[in-house]
């Protein structure tokens, strides 16, 4: 879900719902606004489930001179889908929004016996009436009551009746993020909203309160002490937003990956050689630290899979790879000598969020990979790295996951370069090969209507399977996660020598069954696995380079023939052609590719 407040000179109404189109890639259900007309008393709601489109409707006759208004889109966790379910949430004399959620909102009613005042199923309306409970004329006061007894997340943007032309702010875990602008003040849930009005952004700190009026922003901190912004600059071309001309972002930003990874590679590449000086990392992190433990989620973990065998493959540092959300409850080992290592595009997903609190406490060191600037995972590291692949709006991750991965190619060069285990020509020759990625996906988008043509394969069935050993393992646990959450095909990616060990069993007349194969010292053992599906009736789609090409009796349109380099990078061009066989079979289907149902881009509960 998303949020955004507005107060300038410009129509408050128009901006609240600019930016809730802005926020509608995060996944929602419902959206709604709440704004203060000039002169009156009560904010003008409307709400709706549906789209902002919806919302826009139904918005119709609200004035457009305001004087302040908050606006949200709602993705359901307490309470259905419904108008009155979505935000913001009005009581007495509080209008709300707010992320997160609120976990003892049950108790909450009990105690401040809200029962029969309640109009909605949500812990958003509790936490609404709590606040206007606490409230007697001073926002600050009442909203430190307020957070003292909620629990749970929560980032609120309020609204005070008694207050127009001025929003309250005040979150816990859940982000918010503040910027002045030449024409007033924003806050929003995240960057991307803040569109192309901001240049400058600054998280608010957790349980500090913002207030923003037409003076300009001011936060304190819980002491009541004015704090000054820790301001970030934006870094990405905003009037490159919006689709460029693509049907769908995902297509955009599969495009934008030579310039995103050329721009997360090399401000590392110095003389030749590996660095992190930039971000303090010291060598000892990777001469001391000889064990790695990856935390991640989703598309993020599957570039710490690819991380894995690197430090393995180049580095001899022994790697573990853990879901996020499951490695607090698994009493994961962190010796001394462990270096966590989170991976995460927004920054702010809290399953890993609480994994890398978790690991801090155990000891270890925590060095984030992570795109949005400032974010509260950043925050929460020893180090960071920034990839820079510029705001990802589709809920599928691209351009993020090869930048994330550049970044592992990189931290395993540099950690053997460290290690004496890589000679001054090794160094050369892998960095080389990193330079050629962009150059190379170039050459793959290029033959984009041929994989277009390859996703015929797919419409007529709902399952397909995967194949592949090593690192073209790791990579279609990814490719298979891309076709699954966009496309709705169920998609098992296989490491092809566990086949005959049961998956074996579904393989039947016509099933399509993607085969990678870009390991040399494994082409031999794949083109057998390759051999077993055919010989049950599997329609294969063959995915190699030219060197390791073996005639299968697999059609011409159902071979797609890789640029040629080092084993170790054919992760990069393999990549790029998962991404667009998922995205030309969603778009087929006639799926709205940006936003598949139910998925959400940044996921702050766990
Ligand atoms: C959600 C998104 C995925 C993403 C994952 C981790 O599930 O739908 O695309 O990979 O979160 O997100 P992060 O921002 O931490 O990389």
């Amino acid at each position: 879900c998303g949020i955004i407040g507005y107060i300038g000179k410009r129509s408050t109404k128009e901006i609240l719902l600019d930016s809730l189109e802005l926020l509608e890639y995060r996944g929602y259900d419902s959206a709604g606004i709440a704004l203060f007309p000039n002169g009156a008393d009560e904010p003008t709601i409307r709400k709706i489930a549906g789209r902002v489109s919806n919302l826009r409707e139904v918005c119709g006759d609200v004035t457009d001179e305001a004087c302040a208004g908050i606006g949200h889109t709602r993705w359901a966790t307490h309470g259905g889908v419904s108008d009155a379910n979505a935000h913001p949430h009005h009581h007495g004399r509080v209008t709300l929004v707010h992320n997160g959620i609120i976990e003892n909102y049950k108790e909450l009613i009990k105690e401040y016996n809200l029962k029969d005042q309640l109009l909605s199923e949500t812990d958003t309306e509790v936490a609404a009436s709590v606040l206007d409970h606490f409230y007697d004329g001073d926002p600050e006061t009442a909203i430190r009551e307020t957070v003292k007894v909620l629990k749970g997340t929560f980032a609120f943007a309020i609204l005070f009746s008694d207050q127009p032309g001025k929003i309250f702010a005040v979150r816990n875990v859940s982000p918010i993020v503040v910027a002045m602008t030449d024409h007033g003040a924003l806050l929003a849930s995240d960057v991307a909203a803040l569109g192309v009005h901001a240049k400058e952004y600054a998280f608010l700190p957790e349980y500090h309160v913002a207030c923003l009026s037409s003076k300009g922003i001011i936060v304190h901190d819980e002491k009541r002490h004015e704090v000054p912004l820790q301001l970030m600059t934006i870094d990405w071309d905003t009037s490159r937003g919006g689709k460029g001309g693509y049907p769908f972002y995902m297509e955009k930003e599969i495009h934008e990956q030579p310039d995103a990874i050329k721009d997360t590679v090399s401000p590392h590449i110095v003389n030749g050689k590996t660095s992190f000086a930039e971000e303090g990392i010291p060598d000892s992190l990777f001469r001391e630290n000889q064990n790695i433990v990856v935390i991640a989620c989703g598309t993020a973990m599957h570039a710490g899979l690819i991380g894995q065998q690197l430090f393995h493959t180049l580095a001899n540092i022994h790697t573990d790879v853990a879901i996020a959300s499951e490695f607090t409850y698994t009493n994961p080992v962190i010796k001394p000598g462990t270096l966590v290592i989170a991976v995460s595009q927004s920054g702010e997903t809290i399953d890993t969020l609480e994994a890398i609190k978790f690991a801090k406490k155990k000891g270890a060191k925590v060095l984030s990979i992570v795109n949005v600037k400032g974010s509260t995972i950043a925050d929460n590291s020893d180090y960071c790295i920034y990839t820079h692949a510029g705001p990802e709006i589709a809920v599928a991750s691209t351009k993020a996951f090869t930048s994330q991965a550049s970044v592992f190619y990189l931290l395993a060069i540099h950690a053997a370069r460290l290690n004496g285990l890589l000679s001054t020509e090794e160094v050369a020759h892998y960095l080389d090969e990193l330079n050629r990625i962009p150059e190379i996906i170039t050459q793959i988008l290029d033959k984009k209507s041929f994989i277009q043509k390859m996703t015929n394969k797919f419409l007529s069935h709902d399952q397909a399977f995967m194949i592949g050993r090593g690192l073209d393992y790791s990579l279609l646990l990814e490719g298979s996660l891309k076709l699954k959450e966009i496309s709705y095909i169920h998609s098992e990616a296989y490491a092809s020598g566990e086949l005959k060990h049961g998956t074996i069993a579904l393989i039947t007349n016509g099933i399509p069954v993607v085969a990678l194969v870009t390991q040399s010292a494994l082409a031999s053992k794949e083109y057998s696995n390759i051999r077993e599906v055919q010989s049950r009736g599997a329609s294969v789609l063959l995915i190699t380079r030219q060197s390791l090409y073996k005639d299968m009796n697999i059609p011409e349109e159902d071979t797609f023939i890789l640029p040629e380099m080092d084993d170790l990078f054919m992760t990069f061009p393999a990549a790029v052609v998962m991404q667009l066989i998922a995205y030309y079979t969603s778009s087929a289907k006639g799926y709205d590719v940006d936003k598949p149902r139910n998925l959400a881009k940044v996921v702050t509960v766990e």
